[in-house]
């Protein structure tokens, strides 16, 4: 459809951005980068649509100085205008005094939560002794677990994580989607 004149569009516009009724969040990419391969590895990482109604990611890291006593990660929200702009604060989460305590109330540790206790198989008090894996995170949970914890128009998202263990970077994990 071509647009001849956008002036008597603006009102459908405006409640279309402001309509709090989704039709749907899609994973569009994923991106998983390590940054020193001595130090741990992706073995797999993507989205696979199974189906036009099933779509997943699933990723494994393979860990080779384990254990690890101590991770931490860095949490953003992005959303596309021209580029990608931070719509949330970098949030620092602590995996291991979280998973002593569970005590931490923002809403992208929340969702966080939610994904890894579902799908992963790093739910658990540290030391961590294993490699990683997220198996199977459906469009589905994310369509509707995400919005109920984070309320958001419609956009392009990216949704960042930086990923620490003693203090130093070792990669990170970008996961980008739709709301439509
Ligand atoms: C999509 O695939 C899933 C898993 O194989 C299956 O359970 C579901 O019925 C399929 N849906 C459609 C619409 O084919
Ligand atoms: C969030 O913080 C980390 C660590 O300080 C940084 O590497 C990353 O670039 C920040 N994310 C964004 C989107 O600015």
């Amino acid at each position: 459809m071509r647009v001849h004149s956008g002036v008597w569009m603006l009102p459908f516009i405006l409640a279309y951005c402001v309509n709090p009724i989704y039709s749907g969040f899609e994973f569009t990419n994923i991106k998983c980068t390590s940054n020193d391969k001595k130090f741990f590895e992706f073995e797999y990482c993507y989205i696979k649509a199974v189906n036009r109604s099933y779509k997943y990611m699933s990723l494994k890291a393979i860990m080779h100085e384990k254990p690890y006593t101590d991770a931490s990660a860095n949490l953003q929200v992005l959303r596309r205008f021209k580029g990608y702009i931070p719509i949330t604060m970098n949030v620092t989460f602590n995996v291991c005094k979280y998973m002593e305590k569970k005590n931490n109330q923002n809403p992208m540790v929340k969702f966080f939560d939610m994904v890894i206790k579902s799908y992963s198989n790093v739910y658990h008090k540290c030391p961590y002794d294993h490699d990683i894996l997220v198996e199977k995170v459906p469009t589905q949970f994310v369509n509707s677990h995400f919005t109920d914890v984070i309320p958001l128009p419609r956009g392009d998202y990216a949704f960042y994580s930086t990923w620490f263990t003693s203090g130093i970077m070792r990669g990170t994990l970008w996961v980008y989607g739709t709301l439509s």
